[in-house]
């Protein structure tokens, strides 16, 4: 049931509502989720089938525009994005303040923010158009900063973007390629990353989405608005949990152990939490960790790698879990960062780049829906607030 309380807010009656668990902020159509029976579609189109048949970047069409394109559609927005793929020159000096062992997130969210400084003057986000080639620009521009971050943790020369290559396998090259060697992308890998980049491009009003809607609500540049969405996706709780997922299954270590850590999330005076476990919507399962794991399996299989140790304990843990029950009266699923890193990993992506992957995907998502905001009347996003402090006092004398 929807209420809508807009009429009450005159009288000074609001709805306290902490972490926004049934309060919707918007109005959007990019996205539908049911979470009671797992469903998620985007412009109406199951994630199983766009996963299965579709590209990332005809999912980004569709996402910012609300059909999927014909033929000559897709071949120049292809073109389109191709010929942004270039970041000005001057932002590689700019990496160079960062040390190299910073967090690639840490580094992603300076980076990312300051193109910002590239594209403000000329910048009216009041303009449909203006606003359609800053979404081009963080498309094309997002691979190119994320392995330019990789290669600096490195030391290795960053790679330009090759532009007759797709967006996954450019991504693979620039991040594996180097100026001194031919680098040949692996099809299937790069069919995998495009898979992954597909099941985290949008997941409606989470905290990383509704962070760049409400920075944006402001007028503010949209890049720097993205540069928000990158800190809230950075958290364990969101984004983070990809990278915390394999570092939990390396402290796990051996099927044996499993017990013990399913123990401790289990303990409510343990903060340990199983990493890649529940969702605040999704109650039943998470449609993306279905494909998910049915990637890893492939990719793996296809690599000759099938008896990964990581995705054993993976396999085992989630069949513990979803027989406790604790985990079954909770509604605990593995989401769709439990199987991700081990595709990731398989891939030869190293884990504290798994996060930033997510950037790179959920990037469309948040500039759909910052050009969703601006493209309908909208209102200034202003949470009120339960106060709970000292009542009014006099300074001391
Ligand atoms: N392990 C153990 N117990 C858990 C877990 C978990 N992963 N997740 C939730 N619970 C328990 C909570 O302790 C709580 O138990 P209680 O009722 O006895 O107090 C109950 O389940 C409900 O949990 P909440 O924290 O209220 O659920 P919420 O919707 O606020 O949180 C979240 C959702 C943040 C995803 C949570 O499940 C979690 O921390 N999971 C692990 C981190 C993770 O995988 N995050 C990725 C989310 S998906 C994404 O962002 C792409």
């Amino acid at each position: 049931d929807v209420i809508d309380v807009r009429p009450l807010t005159g009288k000074g009656l609001f709805t306290y509502d902490p972490g926004f668990v049934s309060t919707a902020a918007c109005e959007s159509k990019i996205t539908y989720i049911d979470g009671a029976n797992g469903i998620l579609l985007h412009g109406g189109y199951p994630i199983e089938q766009l996963a299965e048949k579709s590209d990332y970047l005809e999912v980004c069409y569709l996402l910012l525009n609300g059909e999927l394109p014909n033929a000559e559609e897709k071949a120049k927005f292809v073109n389109t994005i191709s010929n942004h793929t270039m970041v000005h020159e001057q932002l590689s000096q700019f990496f160079k303040g960062f040390r190299r062992d910073a967090h690639p997130m840490a580094i992603m969210c300076g980076v990312v923010g300051a193109l910002s400084a590239f594209y403000h003057d000329s910048l009216d986000i009041n303009d449909p158009h203006h606003r359609e080639v800053c979404a081009y620009r963080l498309i094309a521009k997002m691979p190119t900063l994320a392995a330019m971050c990789y290669k600096y943790s490195i030391g290795q020369p960053f790679m330009y973007p090759q532009n007759n290559l797709s967006y996954g396998a450019n991504f693979l090259r620039m991040m594996f390629g180097t100026p001194c060697s031919e680098y040949e992308v692996n099809p299937v890998l790069a069919r995998a990353m495009d898979r992954i980049f597909i099941l985290h491009a949008d997941h409606e009003q989470n905290a990383s989405t509704s962070t760049v809607r409400l920075a944006g609500s402001s007028g503010a540049n949209p890049f720097a608005c993205i540069a928000a969405g990158i800190a809230a996706l950075w958290g364990p709780a969101h984004g983070g949990a990809n990278e915390a997922v394999l570092n939990m299954l390396d402290e796990i270590g051996d099927e044996a152990n499993i017990p013990e850590f399913i123990e401790k999330a289990k303990d409510p005076n343990d903060p340990f939490r199983l990493m890649g476990f529940g969702h605040r919507v999704y109650r039943n399962f998470d449609p993306r960790a279905k494909v998910m794991k049915k990637t890893c399996d492939e990719v793996l299989a296809l690599l000759g790698i099938e008896n990964d140790p990581q995705l054993k304990i993976a396999k085992r843990l989630e069949q513990i879990a979803l027989e406790d029950e604790y985990f079954v009266a909770r509604k605990l699923y593995p989401n769709v960062d439990f199987y991700s890193g081990i595709i990731l990993k398989a891939i030869g992506i190293p884990t504290n780049m798994f996060t930033v992957i997510f950037a790179l995907s959920r990037t469309i998502g948040w500039i759909s829906h910052w050009n969703e905001f601006h493209s309908s009347p909208n209102k200034i996003g202003r949470p009120r607030q339960l106060y709970t402090g000292a009542t009014q006092r006099d300074y001391p004398a």
